[in-house]
């Protein structure tokens, strides 16, 4: 068992992302990298106060270090979810100032917040006042017509003073009107030069960067500029790219010394699901693109899309055999 590992030391995090970092993704990730940050998809904090907790906030102790991300807008109902996650011992705590739905838009949270700067800053107050993890900060560099590098500036400026202990930013604006939020994520252009400048404007600021980082190679130069880097449809789409995380946060070696050894741990997971009644189909979806661009990979993805048993172990070893073995012994890289 490795040591914990505080998310304050950590350079490199898989994002937050909506329908696709849930609990079994993350499990999945565990088996490529331990030292990685992981974050939760968004949960709103009407859900946390309101809803079914343990569905929403259940997870694996192997998911550590992991943070949280909650969406909100009211001072008191962020408080009362910060207080009730508690128990769950998340290792921190993100507040979402970046999602561009409309959805989210009409209830006030997400990017919006950019242009409320003090209550963003009441927020992150009322969270810290509820625990003692860390409570984070995750923004856009604008919206619509906050777009120029001296309004993330005055927002930054202004939240700061609430004490987060992190900013991650997303390298681009969000357009909330007439973009959505597949298009804000491609559309709007990368302005990695703005989230340099915020670190050299507040040197004392945790700065951590996010957008277009497809390799750790790259995530490595920014980490030239600034603290961290957060990756997110990379780590999704080729999980194995982050496969020489462990090595290069602490010099340990991976979980799994090829691919074959992180795809075969999810069979018993699979098994262990299965009978708790939660059907294969939720786990073995976020592992379609483990072998992307490599011999075998369409085989791999055909072999477990389309209708599957709710008991997937025996397919995903059967899929497992008929893999070319280069590509299963693939090493990190
Ligand atoms: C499917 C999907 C869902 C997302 N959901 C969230 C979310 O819940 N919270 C959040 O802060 N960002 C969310 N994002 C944005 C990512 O966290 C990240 O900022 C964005 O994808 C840019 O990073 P990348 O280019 O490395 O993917 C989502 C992105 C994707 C692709």
């Amino acid at each position: 068992m490795q040591p914990p590992v505080s998310p304050t030391r950590i350079p490199y995090s898989i994002a937050p992302m909506m329908d696709w970092s849930d609990r079994y993704y993350r499990y999945f990730m565990r088996g490529i990298t331990r030292r990685t940050l992981l974050y939760t998809e968004m949960i709103s904090t009407a859900a946390i106060v309101h809803g079914d907790r343990s569905r929403l906030l259940d997870f694996d102790p192997v998911e550590h270090p992991l943070s949280l991300q909650i969406g909100g807008s009211d001072v008191v109902e962020i408080a009362q979810a910060v207080a009730a996650a508690e128990s769950w011992d998340y290792d921190e705590i993100n507040l979402n100032v970046g999602c561009p739905s409309d959805r989210v838009q009409e209830r006030g949270l997400g990017a919006c917040l950019m242009a409320t700067p003090d209550l963003v800053a009441r927020m992150v107050e009322a969270m810290k006042g509820q625990t003692a993890k860390p409570v984070t900060v995750k923004h856009r560099i604008g919206i619509d017509h906050m777009d120029r590098y001296e309004d993330m500036h005055n927002f930054v400026r202004i939240v700061r003073s609430a004490g987060p202990a992190r900013f991650t930013v997303h390298a681009r604006i969000a357009w909330l009107e007439g973009l959505s939020p597949k298009e804000n994520r491609t559309v709007p252009p990368l302005r990695y030069e703005d989230v340099y400048r915020l670190k050299e404007d507040f040197p004392e600021l945790d700065i951590e960067i996010n957008g277009g980082i497809r390799s750790l190679d790259a995530a490595d130069r920014h980490l030239r500029s600034v603290d961290r880097v957060m990756i997110g449809r990379a780590a999704y789409e080729t999980p194995w790219v982050m496969s020489t995380a462990d090595s290069r946060i602490a010099g340990v070696p991976p979980p799994s010394d090829c691919g074959r050894v992180a795809v075969e741990r999810m069979i018993p997971y699979l098994e262990e699901c299965y009978a708790r009644g939660v059907p294969s189909r939720k786990i073995l979806r976020h592992m379609l693109g483990m072998f992307s661009g490599l011999p075998g990979a369409r085989l791999w993805r055909q072999g477990l899309s389309g209708k599957l048993p709710d008991n997937g172990a025996p397919l995903l070893r059967s899929v497992i055999e008929r893999m070319p073995r280069e590509t299963m012994e693939t090493p990190p890289q």
